[in-house]
């Protein structure tokens, strides 16, 4: 790899696909060189907004470039862990979408070929770089708020289920609906505030309760409607026990009766006082007064200041940065969001801690 600039391929020119070549090429040392869809026109349009260079035909032809050093996998999530085995297994660094894969064996292959290649495997988990969270990150590391012992973590929607027909509500294709899609953010985010990826037990429920019957849609995705089965969870909550004792809600909803539209947030509990992860809101009695204090946009040092899922992987290929998603990460969120659909099948909770 050049030491000073990172050429990188897309697999995938969807909907994502556009916001993430805009944040590549905004990092003085990166560049999108190719892309390519199963959809020729998509490639295109891709291409010619961002001045790709090279549209392929196939990922055969993209992985074979040997100008490409790094690959943005943003496909249906069906195709996550096949195209990041063939990628890693061509040479390249991948930042893959989320969610990692349909399920946890999967995603332990795919981490297997990363370590076995030496290449770079990152989760694009674009929420935890937003400024807000990530003040709160430093905060609680600063011990500002104390022991935390509980975590409220929620993204609900009241009609936000991505464009009907699609492949986002087939389970063939998402292996599930607003868990995979939008709960896997905050669950995401809520684990790396705690800095505990590894529970020791889960319990879940999901539901299908509008999707099915043609209500909820919103419009996201540029993929036509194929009129695919809607058969993944409109709805999913779950509980999630660590063994320090910390507990850990999770509440998504991509259609639901609710008051507001849309509301999501990663809410912390402490002993010395609580935060508001999202809307970036610390708030804690005066040590003096013990009046309450409710602080908006707190400062404290970030770790990322570029804000950027992509700017922490190009950095951290030019050796500049430390990786903040990692493989460890990844897997654990991954084999929780697993615990939480068996759980809802079974009704019973699924412990890690008996597990042989
Ligand atoms: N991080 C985020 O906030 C965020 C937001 C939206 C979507 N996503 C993720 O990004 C991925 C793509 O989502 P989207 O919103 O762009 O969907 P989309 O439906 O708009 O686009 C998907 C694209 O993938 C293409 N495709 C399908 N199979 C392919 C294959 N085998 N090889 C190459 N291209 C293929 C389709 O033709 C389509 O253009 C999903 O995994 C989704 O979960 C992440």
């Amino acid at each position: 790899m050049n030491t000073d600039q990172v050429r990188f391929g897309f697999l995938g020119a969807g909907q994502i696909s556009h916001y993430s070549a805009a944040e590549i090429n905004r990092h003085p040392n990166a560049r999108v060189v190719a892309a390519q869809d199963v959809n020729a026109a998509r490639t295109e349009e891709l291409c010619s907004a961002y001045k790709i260079p090279k549209a392929c035909a196939t990922a055969d032809e993209l992985l074979a470039d040997p100008a490409i050093d790094a690959v943005y996998i943003a496909v249906p999530n069906k195709y996550h862990v096949p195209l990041t085995i063939q990628t890693l297994q061509s040479g390249k660094h991948v930042i893959l979408e989320k969610p990692f894969a349909l399920n946890y064996a999967e995603a332990q292959q795919a981490a297997d070929v990363a370590r076995k290649m030496g290449k770079v495997l990152t989760l694009g988990m674009n929420q935890r770089f937003e400024r807000a969270p990530q003040t709160i990150k430093t905060l609680v590391e600063q011990g500002e708020l104390g022991e935390i012992y509980h975590i409220k973590a929620y993204w609900m929607r009241r009609s936000g289920i991505p464009k009907q027909g699609t492949w986002f509500g087939n389970k063939a294709l998402a292996g599930a609906g607003s868990l995979y899609d939008i709960g896997v953010h905050y669950l995401d985010l809520a684990l790396y505030l705690l800095g505990d990826f590894h529970p020791v037990s889960v319990s879940g429920a999901t539901y299908t309760k509008f999707g099915h019957l043609g209500l909820g849609f919103g419009g996201w995705g540029k993929s036509d409607n194929e009129g695919l089965a809607f058969d993944v969870d409109d709805f999913a909550t779950g509980l999630i026990r660590f063994a320090s004792g910390v507990s850990v809600s999770l509440d998504v909803s991509w259609a639901c009766h609710a008051e507001e539209h849309d509301r999501a947030d990663v809410q912390l509990y402490g002993t010395k006082g609580g935060a508001l992860a999202r809307a970036g809101r610390f708030y804690h009695p005066n040590d003096k007064t013990g009046e309450y204090v409710i602080v908006q946009g707190p400062v404290a040092p970030l770790h990322f200041p570029h804000g950027s899922r992509f700017h922490n992987f190009i950095n951290h290929l030019l050796g500049k940065e430390e990786l903040c998603v990692t493989l460890d990460q990844a897997l654990g969120v991954q084999r929780i969001l697993d615990a939480l659909n068996a759980s809802a099948i079974t009704g019973r909770e699924v412990r890690f801690d008996l597990a042989k």
